[in-house]
């Protein structure tokens, strides 16, 4: 066996503490502050490091997270303390009633402690075993006693850390909560499903449930799991906390993602308002499935005093219910919509229905494809879910509810806006119109020109285009800034003072800054990201437009898809006709955030190590690249510099050990305004 050198062992722990720290940032507190291409990079440097030292290798790294073999079937896991389950209330009068069944116990007790309110999850419990802090098994419910033990899929899921951040971790220690799928991540693995000829799943819950259930981890690892920790208990029974509360900032601060949205409520009637804005506001820009609230009496004395009933569920709990957010309706058409880049997009025409509180008569129907995997039919009765941003969505057909006449359904061959001919490019999943003039996609452009990430028009809402459209007033987004107050009021639903703030808004949208009307033109795959990088880079629409496709590509963020798009774009005449339109309306061409091209750290490349006295890691980030210089996460012979604060680690040895120069913040500060050459 190889000996280690010190220096490896050192930068193994670094990378193992680097990554878990990156991991938590992005899949916990949703504020990234590394690259996926830097996180890639640093964990091929560790798994290349374990290989070549597999002495080095820990329970905890993030490597370990996927790669473990296939399983026949799954042990069984005996639960610390046993997995209950809930009683349920359906209304307030029910919370009332949860609540003086308490006072009968404990008395007066209740109010003293008040209540600690959740989101009830719906996805699928699991029980995670941490013993010194390190994540050792995984379990499924099961019946409350004996679940099965899925550990390596669980630890395929990203935001459970395998090592709890911070200490006082108990010797042993059951974390209690759910894992669920957002249902932008569930739609993504459906999508994939019909692309590879399989069934989809269901609802969200079946489709984490399934997943944790795979005998393959390598398939569990490609599902977008998250997880949510709602309780913990020790092998005494007792829990690590006074209140429901404190043990949910405990787990938060051990790394252990909770839901958002909890309170501390004094009195039953605060629990029951939070229960109904929750249901009624915060539940539909969620993003992932809740089918309650869970209202827990705060402090566990109290709790204790309480007790189990029938050792089934507890007296100190209660779910509050919503109504479903699925119902069942007629689907009396399938319609299809044209979007800004031709793309037709099948949606479903349904007789309206109320679903969880608000009536539903469109949902998208992604692609033909997804149709006729679920082989929905125009006359079918479908099942119609509403959550989330994502949504209404159309789970499937009622096959027992068909008379026969229901008829199987295909993408048009010619636009239902325009006739001009349908066509599909490659294996893309999707039908274009072919007419780059469709008045279907002159809509959907002006809408996106005019929307909050692109030039963020205020009152230009999705009606009011149409309205412009169909008087013939605007073709292009060009056109927009044409129109007058007088014109505005002639149009049906428009007062003096509406019609004066949309001009106003227009006018004012002309000083956006050239990343805005970039994203706004509407350039296939230019996303608001790769606008930024572009206009940040060049600085100038002028810059731009005269860059090859190879030079837009070297922009780093800038692939050759997007690269040659731009190009491509650019070199169309229409396009330019457009550009030149908006250039004498007087709209802004250049980025007041560019990168300076000629900066004090152009063409530098520059690592970051220790805490930095003032500078968060983020600012200084931030302030190199302003300059026109690149953060490098590793140091080698090709690094310009290394900027070192408190506590550097082995990237200051490193640095020594090449001869990389070192600076302080002090010196980055003073080379960044210009007080020095820095190459
Ligand atoms: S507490 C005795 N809190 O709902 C306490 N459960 O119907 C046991 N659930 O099996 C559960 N979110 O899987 C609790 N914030 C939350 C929850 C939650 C979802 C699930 C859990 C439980 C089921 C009970």
């Amino acid at each position: 066996m190889s000996v280690v050198p010190v220096a490896t062992a050192q930068r193994a722990a670094e990378l193992r503490s680097e990554l878990a720290r990156a991991q938590h940032e992005y899949y916990v507190l949703d504020q990234p502050t590394l690259s996926d291409l830097d996180y890639d990079r640093l964990f091929r440097e560790l798994q290349a490091i374990e290989t070549e030292y597999p002495s080095l290798q820990t329970e905890d790294s993030p490597t370990h997270r996927v790669g473990a073999p296939v399983q026949s079937a799954f042990q069984s896991h005996r639960h610390l303390v046993r997995m209950l389950s809930l009683d349920n209330a359906f209304d307030q009068a029910e919370l009332v009633a949860f609540e003086q069944s308490i006072e009968r116990v404990v008395g007066d007790a209740i109010h003293k402690s008040g209540y600690t309110v959740e989101l009830k999850i719906d996805g699928a419990a699991i029980a995670l075993t941490y013993r010194d802090g390190v994540l050792v098994t995984a379990a499924t419910r099961g019946d409350g006693t004996e679940g099965e033990d899925v550990t390596l899929n669980i630890r395929t899921i990203r935001d459970i850390p395998l090592r709890l951040r911070g200490e006082g971790h108990p010797p042993l220690m059951e974390v209690r909560g759910e894992v669920y799928l957002p249902f932008a991540g569930f739609e993504r693995m459906n999508e994939a499903r019909v692309a590879a000829g399989e069934p989809v799943y269901v609802n969200p819950r079946n489709a984490a449930a399934g997943s944790m259930r795979q005998l393959d981890p390598s398939i569990t690892a490609q599902r977008p799991l998250r997880f949510f920790g709602y309780a913990a208990v020790l092998p005494d029974g007792s829990v690590p906390a006074r209140t429901q509360w404190e043990l949910l900032e405990t787990l938060s601060a051990w790394g252990i993602p909770v839901a958002p949205h909890r309170q501390r409520c004094h009195t039953i009637e605060e629990a029951g308002a939070w229960a109904h804005t929750i249901e009624h506001e915060t539940r539909a820009a969620l993003g992932f499935a809740i089918d309650g609230g869970v209202v827990k009496v705060n402090a566990f004395s109290v709790q204790d005093e309480l007790g189990i009933r029938n050792d089934r569920t507890p007296r100190w709990a209660v779910a509050r219910k919503f109504a479903p957010d699925m119902a069942v309706t007629r689907l009396n058409k399938i319609d299809v919509n044209v979007g800004r880049t031709g793309v037709l997009t099948p949606f479903a025409v349904l007789e309206p229905v109320d679903v969880g509180g608000a009536t539903v008569t469109y949902a998208s129907l992604h692609n033909a494809d997804q149709i006729a995997a679920k082989d929905l039919r125009e006359g079918d009765y479908v099942q119609v879910v509403r959550a989330g941003d994502v949504i209404p969505y159309v789970l499937g057909p009622v096959p027992e509810r068909r008379s026969g006449h229901e008829v199987p359904w295909q993408i048009p061959t010619a636009c239902p806006k325009c006739g001009s001919p349908v066509t599909r490019y490659g294996d893309d999943v999707a039908s274009y119109c072919t007419n780059v003039a469709c008045p279907g996609r002159q809509l959907e452009g002006l809408v996106h020109f005019a929307s909050k990430d692109a030039m963020d028009i205020d009152g230009l809402s999705y009606a009011r285009i149409q309205q412009l459209l169909d008087a013939g007033l605007v073709h292009d987004c060009a056109d927009l800034f044409d129109v007058t107050v007088a014109q505005l009021t002639s149009l049906e639903r428009f007062a003096q003072k509406s019609a004066e703030n949309l001009v106003a808004a227009i006018v004012a949208a002309k000083q956006q800054p050239l990343s805005r009307l970039l994203f706004g033109l509407g350039i296939r795959h230019v996303g608001a990201q790769a606008a930024q990088l572009l206009a940040r880079h060049f600085g100038s629409l002028d810059a731009m437009m005269t860059a090859t496709a190879q030079q837009l590509g070297d922009v780093r963020g800038i692939g050759d898809i997007i690269a040659s798009s731009v190009a491509g774009y650019f070199d169309d005449p229409t396009a330019r006709a457009l550009l030149e339109k908006l250039r004498t309306h007087g709209v802004r061409f250049d980025e007041p955030n560019a990168v300076q091209a000629d900066g004090p750290f152009t063409g530098a490349t520059i690592a970051l190590t220790g805490t930095l006295p003032t500078l968060s890691r983020g600012e200084a980030a931030a302030l190199i690249e302003k300059a026109g210089g690149r953060i490098t996460s590793s140091v080698s012979k090709k690094t310009t510099f290394v900027v070192a604060g408190e506590e550097a680690g082995s990237k200051l040895d490193k640095a020594r050990e090449l001869g990389v120069p070192v600076i302080d913040e002090a010196e980055l500060l003073q080379r960044a305004a210009g007080g020095d050459g820095a190459t």
